[in-house]
């Protein structure tokens, strides 16, 4: 059985998920990697190889932790789940209530700290500022490639020195958000559901960035935003916020109570009545 809802290093086994996304294989970058290359290669029903493929999608695990690479015939990106160093770690450090338009759209600054489940996590870099910035946050992730990142940065991070309050307010679950929301008990429903769904990539318009041309690779654009929609807005007892670039349509076409626009993504902010 595939992967993994995670609390205060505790793990258990949870059976909605899907097939792993399209990966060549894992990459031990030296011998000391290879048994937990090997566990997670076996946990991904995926293949170890000893070289990067000449192009595609590959998890390299090195003693600094678990990269997802993609290898093109011109680059060679590399994404991973970062929550104690570098510019998401510093934008958590100073992030406040006020500051930030998401802890704003969630009701954090009315409200004080509150339940929120973030129901497409990907990196986890929303849901660590909700979480510093005092929410309880239950982050769901369908692939399991990206939550052995965020499991993998959960873990590197639990071994850093400094205070880690926020950690013990994440707790990470894979699978369907959908499934989990519609099956969620009375005593289980969050306030909030934050909901930030891949993008269909425009026909026109520059590059996106290099997050979203590894993680369109890995997963596509087939979200199921309209189910997902729904599902959010039945579990939650207070909102649902829905994070988008700054033009794009609603989800789902449903108009929003009110919206917090940014300078490229807008907050869309569906309340419960
Ligand atoms: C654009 S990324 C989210 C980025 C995230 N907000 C962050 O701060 O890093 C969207 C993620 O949602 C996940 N996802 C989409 N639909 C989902 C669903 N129904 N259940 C769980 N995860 C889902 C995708 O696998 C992908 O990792």
């Amino acid at each position: 059985m595939p992967i993994i809802a995670s609390q205060a290093g505790k793990t258990k086994p949870i059976n909605n998920l899907p097939k792993s996304g399209t990966i060549a294989g894992i990459l031990p970058s030296v011998a000391e990697c290879r048994a937990t290359a090997w566990g997670l290669a076996k946990r991904l029903g995926a293949k170890l190889i000893d070289s990067p493929p000449a192009e595609g999608l590959y998890l390299a695990c090195s003693i600094e932790g678990l990269w997802l690479r993609l290898r093109t015939a011109h680059r060679d990106l590399a994404i991973r789940a970062e929550f104690g160093a570098g510019r998401q770690a510093y934008r958590a450090g100073h992030a406040s209530p006020r500051s930030e338009a998401i802890a704003r759209a969630c009701g954090l600054r009315r409200y004080g700290p509150r339940y929120v489940v973030d129901a497409t996590a990907g990196l986890g870099r929303d849901a660590h500022i909700l979480a510093r910035l005092g929410a309880r946050v239950t982050l769901l992730e369908q692939s399991p490639v990206i939550l052995a990142l965020l499991e993998d940065g959960f873990d590197r991070a639990s071994r850093q020195t400094q205070s880690l309050d926020w950690l013990g307010h994440m707790r990470l679950i894979g699978g369907d958000a959908a499934i989990w929301l519609r099956s969620c008990a009375p005593a289980q429903r969050p306030e909030v559901v934050f909901l930030d769904p891949m993008y269909p990539r425009q026909a026109k318009g520059g590059a996106p960035r290099k997050e979203m041309q590894i993680l369109q690779a890995l997963l596509g654009n087939a979200d199921d935003t309209d189910s997902l929609l729904q599902a959010a807005r039945a579990a939650a007892l207070d909102r649902v916020v829905v994070k988008r670039p700054r033009h794009a349509g609603p989800l789902a076409g449903e108009a929003p109570h009110y919206r917090i626009t940014g300078r490229s993504t807008r907050f869309d902010v569906y309340l419960h009545c």
